[in-house]
């Protein structure tokens, strides 16, 4: 493969080619107007392990209620954690705040230009340092995540296996990254992991590489990038309790913010653990539902059990507080919370 073979390849495709996406300056406008760096890193703080589909609405509305950095660094954080609901991963949302009050209050809401300085801030790895030097500041840095890793794979018909392989696939990234427009060719590289060489089924006929594909030459390309099993997840087991109180008014409780969903507001819960200890946040009347909500975490399954309960209007509980439906929504809910809200829902109304 000519070193500049590739990159020209897939400029050239993406030139025609390119997803129109809200957060994107197109190749037809680059020339007219630069990226707004904010919008760059908030996407691809969103894209972080979540796929474009699911991030275009949450971008939407954060860049409707909060325009600028500053903007985003004067929000409550209440506000910002709720708007994050069902994104998942809401350490990132924690992240996200924190970086953004760095940036307000100690850059005078300027960002850095480069990946090495990007990388110290909160919630910036290596890969999203990289995407918004990159994209933002038209810095050649290698841009690295699962779409390119899938894409340098079958480019160089690589058969080690992930995770072990990701130095070698990320020496192959950095051979082709071009000097000129990194920024359009980090896009590219993973639009067309995102919509030709995607990881069942890719559309070889169609690929602007398929002339230099080492493993479509071979045959091999839908049994790479070759993976070594991970072990499987444990399920953990917990009781989540729904207290309802005589005037409509629910108990919720916003979790501390190390930890799993961490900042979020939710049901209480027991701990979860191998065995339930139950653990009421009221002495009432509770009700166990006979159905359990199921929720995968990085780590591990979870299956919670949903209790209910009718409480006085002058009940005082252990933790959490009552709230209205003037002042929260299911919609402020980390999904699992919100799966467990809907059965009792539906458990009420039938
Ligand atoms: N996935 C993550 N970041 C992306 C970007 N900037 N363009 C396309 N897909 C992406």
């Amino acid at each position: 493969m000519r070193e500049g073979t590739v990159s020209r390849t897939l400029l050239e495709w993406y030139d025609t080619h390119a997803r129109d996406l809200p957060w994107r300056i197109g190749p037809a406008d680059r020339h007219a107007s630069q990226p707004d760096p904010y919008r760059v890193w908030l996407s691809e703080v969103m894209l972080q392990q979540t796929t474009v589909a699911a991030v275009k609405d949450y971008f939407h509305r954060f860049t409707t209620r909060w325009p600028t950095v500053s903007a985003l660094a004067n929000a409550d954080d209440a506000d910002v954690m709720a708007e994050w609901a069902g994104l998942g991963y809401y350490a990132r949302a924690r992240n996200l705040l924190k970086c953004a009050r760095l940036i307000a209050f100690e850059y005078d809401s300027v960002f850095p230009q480069t990946a090495s300085e990007l990388i110290k801030l909160p919630g910036i790895g290596p890969y999203t340092a990289a995407a918004i030097a990159s994209i933002a500041f038209d810095e050649t840095a290698t841009v690295m995540d699962g779409n390119v890793e899938r894409v340098m794979s079958r480019l160089h018909d690589e058969h080690a296996p992930l995770p072990n392989s990701k130095p070698v696939l990320f020496s192959y990234a950095e051979q082709h990254t071009p000097t000129t427009r990194p920024g359009d060719y980090a896009q590219a590289v993973m639009d067309l992991g995102a919509t030709i060489c995607t990881p069942k089924s890719p559309t070889c006929a169609i690929c602007p590489l398929k002339s230099v594909c080492r493993a479509f030459s071979a045959g091999t390309e839908t049994e790479l990038p070759k993976k070594t099993p991970k072990k499987p997840k444990p399920t953990r087991h917990g009781i989540a309790y729904i207290a309802i109180r005589s005037d409509g008014a629910v108990l919720l409780e916003t979790r501390p913010n190390k930890g799993l969903l961490g900042g979020m507001l939710g049901w209480p819960t027991t701990e979860w653990g191998d065995a339930i200890t139950p653990a009421p946040p009221i002495e009432a009347d509770w009700i166990t539902l006979n159905t359990t909500v199921r929720h995968t975490f990085t780590h591990f399954h979870l299956e919670l059990q949903v209790a209910t309960s009718n409480v006085e209007l002058e009940t005082v509980p252990s933790i959490g507080r009552f709230m209205t439906s003037d002042v929260w929504s299911p919609s402020d809910l980390p999904t699992v919370m919100r799966k467990a809200f809907d059965l009792v829902q539906k458990n009420r109304a039938g």
